[in-house]
């Protein structure tokens, strides 16, 4: 059953949300004007700490927590909402702000409150024009409405927010290269420690969150932390818009209570309504392009962060893409390190000349249909030598879909092996030598 009462997705319960008006008759702005009046900004950390908030950007950190760790007494502080949303696969930012956008402004605010920043950047992939206009309209209310600015509703509290719009790069989502080109420069992520909270935009207590984290907050502030406990699981509560896409017949953003199972998401005619053409599933990527694939046998799985990290995989920005059986692993795993390798930033030498090298190495497999007998030892040698090595997440995460595809359907590299006319004996006589070449490549 879907949800009565939506929190992010609220066009669904109130198809014209998106108008200002209409927000505020829905009791918007009532959460951050009371805030400002009557609750100091420890009081709004210490709900969204209680409400167990945990952030939909990938990792899921608590919320709450993360505010905590700004030092004390050190101002400027700057509160950024990260709208990169270039995960593959991810596109529930797009419709929150599209469709809802005072909400997540409103969050945007509440959260700066809290975290006692008078600034606000909205970061924004750089394809999205609409919704960034959208975003400007709607900030353009707010501040009409007086509730931006300064001494916002005579309370003394000063607030001005930012839309920027990034170029493109699926790396300037990584928080600290988020503030590098913030800053104007080269979107390369940073060294940490130290963490943004201590030293990030502009070397000052920085706190990022993404755009589905801060559209919580006011409803978490407004109605409390039982309500919002009253969703989802004990260690993940609340809901989570799933983006669901692939081979099902209804692909689109669902939200639901963390915890759903992930047969329900697929199945359901509410949600997915089953595989297209009654096709099995092969493959479920069930937290964007940077989690290890699951299988059917995992359509049991809850779908919270513990549940799906308990299958072996991440639940990342709750992006389930889902494969049928037509799709080849080989050539799955091509085309999404044939991504990570275009959005490398170049800046570490593992995940700059490692994934050039897998899309070499899968090109002629998963495209041209032919293998050497040592490749596969070679592209375990080169994912090998990129995990745990690239200098931020971004490298990491490439390593996974041809890590996933080679330990979950070996026998399909094999067949392309034994297509071009080797044997698979001749290949695990090969099994010494990855080390080597891949040495001799790299220089
Ligand atoms: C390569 C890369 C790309 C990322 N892209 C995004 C993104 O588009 N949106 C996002 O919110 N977080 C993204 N993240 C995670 C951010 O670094 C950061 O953890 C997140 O914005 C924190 O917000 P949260 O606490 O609300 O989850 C990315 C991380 C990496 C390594």
């Amino acid at each position: 059953m879907g949800l009565s009462e939506y929190i992010v997705m609220r066009e669904l319960n109130h198809p014209d949300i998106n108008n200002f008006a209409r927000y505020q008759q829905l009791g918007g702005w009532a959460a951050y004007a009371n805030a400002l009046k009557t609750q100091t900004p420890a009081d709004i950390v210490e709900v969204v700490k209680a409400a167990g908030l945990r952030g939909r950007g990938g990792a899921g950190f608590p919320t709450g927590v993360k505010w905590g760790f700004l030092p004390r007494h050190v101002f400027p502080r700057y509160l950024l909402c990260n709208c990169d949303e270039s995960e593959p696969g991810t596109f529930n930012n797009h419709q929150i702000i599209d469709r809802n956008p005072h909400q997540m402004i409103e969050g945007v605010a509440l959260s700066a409150y809290a975290i006692e920043a008078n600034t606000a950047y909205i970061y924004m992939r750089g394809e999205f024009a609409g919704a960034a206009l959208t975003l400007e309209r709607a900030i353009a209310e707010a501040y009409q409405a007086g509730f931006l600015g300064k001494n916002i509703l005579g309370t003394g509290y000063d607030l001005d927010m930012y839309v920027h719009r990034g170029a493109g790069a699926y790396i300037c989502g990584e928080e600290t290269a988020l503030m590098e080109s913030l800053e104007g420069k080269i979107g390369q992520p940073r060294l940490k420690p130290p963490f943004p909270a201590v030293a990030g935009l502009y070397g000052k207590p920085t706190i990022i969150n993404n755009v589905e984290t801060l559209a919580n907050v006011p409803l978490i502030v407004e109605r409390g932390v039982e309500w919002y406990r009253s969703y989802g699981t004990e260690k993940s509560p609340g809901t989570k818009c799933f983006s669901l896409s692939g081979h099902v017949n209804r692909p689109g953003n669902y939200e639901l209570p963390f915890g759903v199972p992930l047969r329900e998401l697929i199945e359901s005619p509410e949600y997915g309504g089953g595989m297209r053409g009654g096709r099995p599933v092969k493959i479920i990527i069930p937290g964007g392009a940077s989690a290890p694939w699951l299988t059917a046998k995992h359509l049991d799985t809850h779908l919270d962060y513990e549940g799906v990290a308990a299958a072996g995989s991440m639940l990342g920005s709750g992006a389930v893409i889902v494969l049928n059986d037509t799709v080849k692993a080989p050539h799955l795993a091509y085309k999404m390190d044939e991504f990570f390798k275009h959005e490398s930033c170049g800046k570490c030498t593992p995940c700059r000349e490692g994934n050039h090298w897998l899309v070499k190495v899968l090109h002629r497999i998963a495209v041209d249909g032919h293998a050497h007998p040592e490749d596969i030892p070679t592209l375990h040698g080169i994912y090998n030598q990129m995990a745990g090595n690239c200098f931020c997440l971004l490298g990491e995460s490439a390593v996974m879909p041809i890590k996933s595809a080679l330990q979950l359907f070996p026998e399909e590299f094999e067949a392309v092996i034994a297509a071009s006319g080797h044997s698979i004996e001749e290949m695990h006589g090969k099994a010494g030598t990855p080390l080597k070449r891949t040495r001799g490549r790299f220089g």
